[in-house]
């Protein structure tokens, strides 16, 4: 089989994960790495042995040899590297949010669609063997009909004034922060879990730390130091969002999310009610599904190559009883991805279950929808 060839744009903190990942997917190669910071870029290329190391994303993505990019910049260059990669003719597997807003998004899915070109985004969550699984009993109709649904996106890297991310700032992030960073994440797994599309949203946007410390080394670096030389800046997006959410079937849910909870890391849950049974999945404990019942003791599913359905038990890769995690979870994606790149590659058919360009443009229209409904105080159709 031959090498497929991939160039990765920003090697920060998701970028070094995607390298890390991309070493465990047989016959992928890669050979070129570009970040705007050059000391990040040639550190990255060191630790992972590779050959070409680029300044900007132009660069790269002129590289004749590079097939596929993965676009782990920050959110506001999403859409030029993006579209670019996809005039040069090459695969794209990009971050989330796919782009500022659901019109960039839109020119995107249409492009790819147009250049006939495999893309995928990187919606990590439901890779976790268990969210497969319960996703594929939903589809076998264990669950019923979806009724109703509820669940959180918690966490505390912005707790203190003091910590800061270009993520707060609307000229990289966009419209939104947590809504968009964490929310997206969220709605995606809602998405493919119940197989329903939100269709209706009402939100409540809130800034909990409305001045905090920016540090004067520039708006790129993070910073949780409280020493660090800084200034006072006003922070207008979100690090709280409040959503009533409605399903195509009419099903009812809600979602909180935010980002100053002290002591909840990244604690991700989600509860999906049916007709028949009910479902819950939580982050913190990411290899047990739970099942409720009305009528008999509830069960707690433990992920199992043996034991999951013919066609999730691939995600769970180890002998049962050895959890999988994050890095695996991104793994399952990019290998889901991979095969069908080298299928496409070979003129064989290839199945495209993994989130691609449409479903982070589904999940721009439903944050641009949440901006739209926080600020006007009403509900908003996607
Ligand atoms: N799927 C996930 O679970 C997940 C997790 C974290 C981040 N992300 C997404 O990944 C993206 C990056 O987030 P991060 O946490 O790695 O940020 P980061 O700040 O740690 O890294 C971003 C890198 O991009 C570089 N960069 C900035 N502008 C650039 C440009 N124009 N060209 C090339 N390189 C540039 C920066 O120097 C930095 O090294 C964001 O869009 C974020 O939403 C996704």
């Amino acid at each position: 089989m031959k090498i497929i060839k991939v160039g990765l744009v920003g090697a920060g903190y998701i970028g070094m994960v995607h390298l890390e990942m991309l070493r465990r997917i047989p016959d992928v190669e890669v050979v070129a790495v570009a970040d705007s910071n050059p000391d990040l870029a040639r550190r990255a290329a060191e630790k992972m042995g590779i050959p070409r190391v680029y300044g900007d994303a132009d660069a790269l993505l002129s590289d004749p040899e590079v097939e596929i990019v993965h676009d782990c910049a920050p959110n506001h260059v999403h859409f030029d590297i993006n579209r670019k990669a996809i005039l040069a003719g090459k695969g794209v597997l990009s971050e989330k949010p796919l782009s500022l807003n659901a019109g960039e998004s839109g020119e995107l899915v249409r492009l790819a669609a147009k250049q006939d070109t495999l893309t995928a985004i990187d919606f990590c969550y439901r890779y976790y063997p268990v969210v497969q699984e319960a996703a594929a009993r939903v589809r076998r109709g264990d669950l019923g009909e979806v009724r109703a649904f509820v669940g959180h996106f918690l966490q505390d890297w912005l707790f203190y004034d003091t910590d800061y991310s270009w993520r707060l700032d609307p000229a990289f992030a966009g419209r939104a922060n947590v809504v968009a960073d964490l929310g997206s994440h969220w709605c995606d797994l809602v998405q493919f879990v119940t197989g329903q599309k939100i269709v209706e949203v009402m939100s409540e946007l809130h800034t909990c730390v409305p001045v905090r410390k920016k540090p004067k080394d520039g708006p790129l670096s993070f910073s949780a130091r409280r020493d660090a030389e800084s200034e006072d800046v006003r922070i207008e997006l979100d690090d709280y969002a409040a959503l009533f959410l409605r399903l195509e079937n009419g099903a009812r849910g809600n979602f909180t999310t935010c980002q100053v909870c002290a002591g909840r890391k990244v604690d991700l849950e989600l509860q999906v009610f049916g007709s028949k049974e009910s479902y819950a999945w939580s982050h913190v404990h990411p290899n047990a599904l739970w099942i409720g019942h009305r009528d008999r003791g509830n069960e707690v599913f433990y992920e199992s190559s043996a034991l999951q359905t013919k066609e999730t038990a691939r995600y769970a890769a180890l002998p049962t009883g050895h959890p999988m995690g994050y890095h695996d979870a991104v793994y399952n994606l990019f290998r889901d991805f991979y095969e069908a790149a080298s299928a496409k590659r070979e003129g064989r058919p290839y199945a495209a279950a993994f989130p691609d360009f449409r479903t982070g443009h589904e999940e721009m229209r439903i944050i641009d929808a949440a901006v739209e409904s926080s600020r006007d105080g009403r509900w908003v159709r996607v």
